[in-house]
């Protein structure tokens, strides 16, 4: 049988991406560290020879650029093949297969989570979920309430939601279990490099993190934890410490060893410019009637605004924005095939009727403000079309 070979054409009119809480373009500089690693000879970083001694000093400079903006012992870096490894990591390795307390985590949590702790429920874990507040932000009362009686063995919060970017109360969840007694683990794939993560500051254990969220490359990312695994995720070889078997993936950790690098340097130029547009963005929002951000109250990423129009379909939205040369999200990019509202928005008491009109705009550095406006444009055009009892049941 012969294969058609579907190769994508890029034309020059690109859609006006907004979209880079799915995955982030990289930084010009980060494709210049890694063109070495493709058009030189290989090597593999556990050989002994000249080659593979480079490609290991490549990954330890990554190690180091890593701890670098995380302000944490480059020993505690475990390179993954990104976010959700990392995340199935920290759950399936690090949980005491002896110990019947409880693994907590929250409602509102990235399916990588959530899908490795319906799979030790199913090996007969105690599982419990937090709940979220309608403001998209862990509900503390009852977080305390069943902390005081769960003593969790281990405890999953993420630090930003991917969706509504609500940065969640992380540091005021570890004062509620025993420290010394719990392993406090934070999904932090939406956070590092849109945040300032100083984990000589904060009271967790460990993050995941993945590279092509902070304008690195995709199939790359690390877990950074002090301790060692009880069982492996991936066996059959040394490599991380003993943490992590399997060839180091050297050109992409060299792209994440340098957009971690930028994103140190950039944090503050970033954070300001990106939380300008999506400022901008929602002051032109809220004069479509009707119109809701999803979590505005929070403190949220500075690059987020999860929005929906009345009578607007996310799904028919996105469609028509897309046709209109937009990219943007309807929901969390992983699950976005599943017509079923948000896990989110439904943990924070939504009606399925709005939330299944949700949509998200994730702005990156290479939009503008020129981007904002033809977006709002575009969207004003779009409820200007619905009919006009729509329009004014919706004001
Ligand atoms: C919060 C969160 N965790 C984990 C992941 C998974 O990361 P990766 O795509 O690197 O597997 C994502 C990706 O969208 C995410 O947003």
């Amino acid at each position: 049988m012969i294969y058609a070979r579907i190769t994508p054409v890029y034309s020059s009119k690109m859609p006006v991406y907004l979209d880079h809480n799915a995955t982030s373009p990289m930084h010009p500089e980060v494709v210049e560290a890694m063109m070495p690693f493709l058009q030189h000879p290989p090597a593999n970083p556990s050989s002994l020879h000249s080659n593979g001694r480079m490609a290991r000093s490549a990954v330890e400079t990554a190690r180091d650029q890593v701890a670098g903006l995380l302000h944490c012992p480059a020993a505690d870096v475990v390179f993954t093949s990104g976010g959700t490894e990392a995340n199935n990591l920290l759950l399936k390795g690090y949980v005491d297969r002896h110990d019947p307390r409880p693994v907590v985590s929250s409602e509102i949590e990235h399916p990588s989570v959530l899908q490795p702790l319906q799979q030790l429920q199913a090996e007969g874990f105690d599982v419990r979920l937090l709940k979220s507040d309608p403001s998209g932000q862990i509900d503390l009362p009852a977080a305390k309430a069943l902390l005081a009686v769960a003593n969790p063995q281990l405890l999953s919060i993420i630090y930003a939601n991917n969706e509504t970017g609500v940065i969640q109360p992380v540091e005021a969840i570890a004062t509620m279990v025993d420290r010394d007694a719990c392993l406090l683990h934070s999904d932090a794939t939406q956070a590092v490099g849109k945040l300032d993560i100083d984990l000589s500051q904060l009271d967790l254990d460990a993050i995941s993190f993945s590279a092509h969220k902070l304008r690195g490359p995709q199939g790359v990312g690390a877990l950074v934890v002090k301790r060692k695994p009880r069982n492996l995720l991936i066996s059959g070889g040394d490599q991380e410490n003993r943490r992590r078997g399997g060839t180091e993936n050297v050109v992409g950790i060299v792209g994440l060893g340098k957009a971690a690098e930028l994103a140190g340097l950039e944090m503050d130029q970033r954070r300001h410019y990106l939380a300008q547009l999506r400022d901008v963005f929602e002051a032109r929002l809220a004069s479509i009637p009707g119109s809701v951000v999803f979590g505005q109250q929070s403190p949220r990423l500075p690059n987020t605004t999860y929005f929906a129009l009345p009578y607007y379909h996310g799904e028919t939205l996105l469609m028509e924005l897309d046709r209109a040369g937009f990219a943007l999200s309807s929901g969390s990019a992983c699950h976005s095939m599943v017509t079923e509202p948000s896990h989110v928005l439904t943990a924070m008491a939504i009606d399925d009727s709005l939330a299944l009109n949700a949509i998200r705009v994730s702005f990156g550095m290479s939009n503008s403000l020129q981007d904002v406006e033809a977006l709002f444009t575009k969207l004003q055009d779009l409820v200007n079309k619905l009919p006009a009892v729509m329009r004014q049941a919706a004001g």
